[in-house]
């Protein structure tokens, strides 16, 4: 019997851009949580979507010339692609530009407006006239006040970390179109969320969520709220304001309410009834994931909308810190950036979801990703210590007809699966790291069994024995580290045969005096691939004469071009170098070209770079080629007669 019924979300992800590892840690943690959820006997569905509305969407459209509908179609299809590579299990990946969020948008504003929720007012706001543009504060740059550093954000300088409103810049002008700003009025529909006050304290005292967070949201109600600006004036991508002319719902009035519509969405296609799923009175409990940034929008704007509409509340927030590379915020300035595509062309995702719940303990602190550190965890843990132990006794029991003993160490084994529920305890807290760690001790005490036992000297009962219990204890490390590594441990658990169920409520049933099947090696030690090598930047970018010469250019002819089909940007070319001979290089250049369009083409190849070892084979150089700001790429080609070997100097 499924005894808890859950529904889990995590945040939308702006559709203006890509997946980067940052939105993969968020969606990791979600995922696990909500396959432990599973596993442990429970009904837990997981509901996301791409946030969809907004400024940033329109503007990145009109610069690729395209709407912002069709701009929005193919980013939710590079979304859902980049997310699967991490196997992240979601229900409904939706968008908030539907039917579903435009009426239950519609709605809410409705029932707000019967509660009196809303009011008019004019205001002031910063007018670009040359784009015909209301401005909010990141599209306004100017002198930073404080520390006069030139080009800084209308809401704060990021040199000197003070905040303030675009009235205390020096010069502040429009970062769209370089012009002077003027100041134009324009009547705003507010939210009156003082109103809500005596509510959010209340429900504030309920909720499930961080301390630090919640201490910091009673601080601001202690200071007083202030009425929430939810509409913006055209032009706008998003929905119109019912009975208003020309306004829309601001991005983020209808960014949470898309949870509800990803929801609804599903409900339809399963023939489910919403009001069952998450209604007024719904027998699902809803727990939110998010950034710690976006805090206030989800534990004070959110509650009071849904609050304000009849409609359940979440019983929970679990709210993370940031991910930083290599100890720094992640930019692409400075070469802190990892795109999750990037990063699934270099490593399996999967052993990213490791890295993190490895290093996860439900804080609000920022967690780190290094390249090094990743690759020695999944060296140390996964390959040294769970998977070892299947591939030292298989043989044993091979050798055995794949039959398992009658006899096991019951004792060893017992030893082990008390350690299970303390596993399940932490799974369930999201102190995912203290889950990982005690499973990582249990293979810690196996492969000491195995050490201890020595099955190649014993003989041969003895070895199957042993072997045999090491084997169990191997089906429950599997069947625990199952929410993490989901693809791993499947196959590892095809060891034992369909009559084995292997989840959290049979897991500690023995397999005795039965078949299995040989176990095969799944995965190879990593060796280090360099994801973040072709945006590493100088900080001086002037070299001398002698620097340039280290650089050896030639002429290449491609023979062959073929495009990889499990890395979206790869494509393999097989390249003639005259006299060096014939080279492969990884070339990421599949968004642009078709590979049969290379074959016999003259491109330019950095002849003497250190080969670099690729998920797909080893890359013997880079082809050089230009791209702009929204990712086309041009490769670089020598003019007519120039012959495959010529140095380019
Ligand atoms: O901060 C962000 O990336 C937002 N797109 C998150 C929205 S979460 C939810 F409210 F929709
Ligand atoms: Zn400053």
């Amino acid at each position: 019997m499924k005894s808890r019924k859950i529904l889990v979300t995590s945040a939308l992800p702006y559709a203006n851009g890509s997946i980067h590892i940052g939105h993969v840690l968020e969606s990791v943690i979600t995922d696990i949580w909500v396959r432990y959820q599973n596993l442990n006997g429970n009904e837990c569905l997981y509901f996301c979507a791409d946030d969809t509305h907004g400024t940033p969407v329109m503007l990145k459209a009109k610069e690729l010339g395209i709407e912002p509908e069709e701009l929005i179609k193919r980013t939710r299809e590079e979304h859902i692609r980049s997310y699967s590579k991490f196997n992240i299990n979601f229900d409904n990946f939706y968008t908030t530009h539907s039917d579903e969020n435009k009426k239950y948008a519609e709605d809410i504003y409705q029932k707000c407006k019967e509660g009196n929720l809303i009011f008019k007012k004019e205001i002031e706001q910063f007018y670009d006239s040359e784009e015909g543009l209301f401005l909010s504060d990141r599209f306004i740059k100017g002198t930073c006040p404080k520390c006069g550093a030139e080009d800084q954000y209308g809401d704060g300088c990021s040199v000197c970390g003070t905040t303030y409103t675009p009235d205390d810049l020096v010069n502040p002008v429009s970062s769209l179109s370089n012009s002077e700003l003027t100041k134009k009025k324009t009547e705003h529909v507010f939210f009156d969320l003082p109103q809500m006050k005596d509510f959010l304290e209340n429900y504030l005292k309920d909720l499930a969520l961080q301390d630090p967070i919640k201490n910091k949201l009673n601080e601001w109600i202690e200071d007083g709220l202030k009425p929430w600006d939810i509409s913006r004036d055209k032009p706008y991508f998003g929905f119109e304001i019912p009975g208003e002319k020309d306004k829309y719902f601001y991005v983020w009035l209808d960014a949470p309410i898309g949870y509800l519509a990803s929801a609804k969405n599903w409900a339809e296609n399963n023939s489910m009834d919403m009001n069952d799923l998450w209604g007024e009175s719904s027998d699902y409990e809803i727990h939110h994931f998010i950034g710690k940034d976006i805090a206030y929008f989800h534990a004070l704007f959110w509650p009071a909308l849904l609050k304000s509409s009849n409609i359940r509340l979440p019983e929970s927030i679990n709210v993370h810190g940031f991910l930083t590379i290599d100890g720094e915020k992640m930019s692409k300035s400075n070469g802190t950036f990892i795109n999750a595509d990037d990063f699934a062309e270099n490593y399996d995702g999967e052993l990213l979801r490791y890295y993190f719940a490895d290093k996860f303990n439900n804080s609000i602190d920022d967690l780190d990703f290094n390249e090094d550190e990743f690759i020695q965890k999944i060296n140390s843990d996964i390959v040294g210590k769970y998977l070892n132990i299947a591939s030292r006794v298989s043989k044993f029991i091979e050798k055995n007809g794949n039959s398992l003993s009658a006899n096991l160490d019951e004792d060893f084994i017992k030893k082990n699966l008390a350690k299970i529920d303390e596993v399940i305890e932490h799974y369930e807290d999201l102190n995912l790291s203290k889950s990982v760690k005690i499973i990582m001790k249990m293979a810690d005490e196996v492969n000491k069994y195995i050490n201890e036992n020595e099955p190649w000297k014993s003989s041969e009962e003895k070895a199957v024995e042993v072997s045999s219990t090491a084997i169990n204890c191997f089906r429950v490390i599997s069947i625990l580290l199952n929410p993490v590594l989901p693809t791993i441990t499947s196959k590892a658990l095809e060891v034992f045969n369909d009559s084995a169920t292997n989840d959290f409520n049979n897991i500690k049933d023995y397999l005795v005096d039965t078949k299995i099947n040989p176990y095969k090696p799944l995965l190879k030690r990593l060796e280090k691939a360099k994801i973040n090598e072709e945006i590493e930047m100088e900080d001086s970018n002037l070299i001398d004469i002698k620097d340039f010469a280290k650089v050896e250019l030639r002429v290449a002819k491609i023979v062959k071009a073929e495009g990889i089909e499990e890395a979206d940007k790869l494509i393999k070319l097989h390249l003639d170098v005259g006299d060096l001979g014939k080279r492969t290089v990884f070339a990421g250049i599949k968004s642009a070209y078709d590979p049969e369009s290379l074959n016999g083409r003259h491109v330019v190849l950095v002849a003497n770079l250190e080969p670099r070892k690729m998920k797909f084979g080893v890359s013997e150089g880079m082809v050089l080629a230009s791209s702009n700001d929204e990712g086309s790429i041009y490769l670089i080609s020598p003019d007519e007669g120039a012959k495959p070997g010529q140095l380019v100097k």
